[in-house]
């Protein structure tokens, strides 16, 4: 037998509810409309004194009885709700590890800097020291020092960036190896790289472009020595199997003087396009130091002889990666350069590397 219908049914309302409470927040809605100040409860057992007298006692144990248990019951469902909604929120604040990394592209060495670093490595391994000169330069260092006469057609107008009548830009950086030499007495061995510039535009020729000169010199040095050490250097830069051979040629500094051809990398000499059909390819000059160059630094021709060469890089990386427009290493264009990025990750299997290696051609 109920002994209050109403607190009855307020309990078995308020215990469906708490229930079927989905939140906290839902909870405390409940508490406050059962048990708050004002609430059915609370109302309920403020109203003991409207009871007939008789009735009292066991209508407030009954309202104090289900008062302290929908308390309990409150109490026990916040527990529940709270470890649900912190897992709720765990599971919406996870990181799927599953999802695919977002990729920051990677810059990388443009590849004039990458293959003049592995000339001045190469040098370096044998020996020569990196010297550098200024881009401006006089005459006398580009030109008269190293026995150009006055009418030497290099010296035209048509051929030099002129500042003035006496500076320029200098053309090759020869003058490096003239700065060197008046400041140390021999021997000498160095490396010179760096920018050189020439009134010449087309596919094979950029106004600016980069050099790296050589210069070894010392007592009974000798034209096998600077063959032995281009043929090393030439199997370094164009692998193993790689050949050289000298042309005689002039230059005003070296006496004698020799172009040096490689074997053409494409065919191995059997001739092909990028040869032009002579299975050979020019990559630079050089010869022995001229006897007025010597003597115009202070270093005497019957003590001490040495030898000289210069070679540009971008003709190295042209013949290396297989590039035929000049033009392409100062366009910046992010479609040819990101070929020389280094891999990040190693290629995927199912990637042919013939697909790898193939370059940008300009069209
Ligand atoms: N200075 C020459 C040039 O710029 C290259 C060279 C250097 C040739 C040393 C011989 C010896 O073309």
């Amino acid at each position: 037998m109920a002994p209050d219908p109403r607190v009855q049914q307020i309990r078995d309302r308020a215990l469906a509810d708490i229930a079927a409470a989905r939140s906290t927040a839902d909870l405390e809605q409940i508490r406050i409309r059962v048990l708050g100040r004002s609430g059915e409860l609370t109302a309920r057992l403020r109203s003991l004194g409207a009871i007939p007298a008789a009735e009292r006692p066991q209508v407030g144990q009954a309202a104090n009885r289900a008062k302290a248990e929908l308390e309990e019951q409150i109490q026990a469902r916040l527990q529940a709700l709270r470890v649900e909604e912190r897992s709720r929120q765990r599971e919406a604040g996870r990181v799927d590890l599953t999802l695919p990394g977002r990729v920051t592209p990677a810059g990388a060495v443009h590849p004039i800097t990458r293959v003049q670093d592995e000339i001045i490595a190469i040098f370096e391994g044998l020996g020569f020291s990196v010297a550098e000169g200024p881009e401006v330069e006089s005459d006398y260092y580009n030109f008269a020092a190293l026995n150009f006469p006055d009418d030497h057609p290099a010296r035209d107008m048509q051929d030099t960036f002129h500042l003035s009548p006496d500076t320029l830009l200098r053309t090759h950086t020869s003058p490096v190896q003239i700065r060197t030499m008046k400041a140390q007495p021999p021997p000498v061995r160095v490396i010179c790289p760096g920018k050189v510039y020439r009134r010449d535009a087309d596919i094979t020729h950029s106004p600016m472009f980069h050099q790296v000169e050589g210069l070894a010199i010392d007592r009974n040095i000798s034209m096998g020595d600077l063959r032995g050490t281009l043929d090393l250097f030439a199997r370094e830069m164009f692998g193993s199997r790689s050949r050289i051979r000298f042309r005689p040629s002039f230059f005003p500094f070296t006496e004698p003087s020799a172009e040096v051809d490689v074997l053409c990398f494409l065919c191995g000499g059997g001739g092909c396009r990028v040869c032009k059909q002579d299975g050979w390819l020019e990559i630079l000059g050089s010869g022995m130091v001229h006897p007025d160059v010597l003597r115009n630094v202070g270093y005497d021709p019957e003590e001490v002889m040495g030898w000289a060469f210069g070679m540009g890089v971008e003709r190295v990386a042209m013949l290396k990666y297989g590039i035929d427009d000049i033009r392409l290493f100062f366009e910046n264009d992010l479609r040819f350069l990101g070929q020389f990025a280094p891999l990040t990750l190693p290629p995927h299997p199912s990637l042919s590397p013939a697909g790898r290696g193939t370059r940008m051609r300009r069209r």
